[in-house]
């Protein structure tokens, strides 16, 4: 079978005012699951209002599941910041889900950008964030 090219996803979007935060353990736990048995990488970004997530994986399985994600009630506003094949290295660090916290108001100059220039950005805040998994060392 020909190996295909790995493919990237961002996306930013709103917690639907229908639905509490508590919604986001449930989410997180059913995206650690099904990511992994899908061999997609996934960082899954929360302030509190706003989700930002990364996918990153087969391109048919990742736009499958950008489809499922983008019809959940649970959240609205659905923008996509930027896709297309991996390029640079991976935002995940070898990590296959990543849920980080965010407390500030940082997600804003992401929302703001589109393109690699938000992934880049994304990258440079993720220190920032409270990540679990922690990356190892830090
Ligand atoms: C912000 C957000 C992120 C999500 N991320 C994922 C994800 O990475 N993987 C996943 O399988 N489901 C994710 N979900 C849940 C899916 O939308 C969907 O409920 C779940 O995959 C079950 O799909 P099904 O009802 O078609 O079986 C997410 C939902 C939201 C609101």
């Amino acid at each position: 079978m020909p190996v295909r090219e790995r493919f990237q996803l961002l996306y930013i979007s709103r917690l639907s005012p229908a639905t509490t935060p508590a919604c986001v353990a449930e989410i997180v736990r059913t995206a650690r699951q099904r990511n992994q048995a899908r061999g997609i990488g996934s960082l899954l970004v929360f302030d509190g209002l706003r989700f930002c997530q990364y996918l990153e994986g087969d391109a048919v399985a990742v736009g499958a599941l950008v489809e499922r994600i983008h019809a959940d009630p649970r959240h609205d506003d659905f923008s996509l910041l930027h896709q297309g094949p991996l390029s640079g290295p991976s935002l995940l660090k070898g990590r296959n889900f990543i849920y980080a916290l965010c407390y500030d108001d940082s997600l804003d100059s992401v929302e703001q950008t589109r393109g690699t220039h938000a992934l880049d950005l994304l990258a440079g805040l993720l220190k920032t964030f409270d990540q679990d998994p922690a990356l190892p060392g830090e």
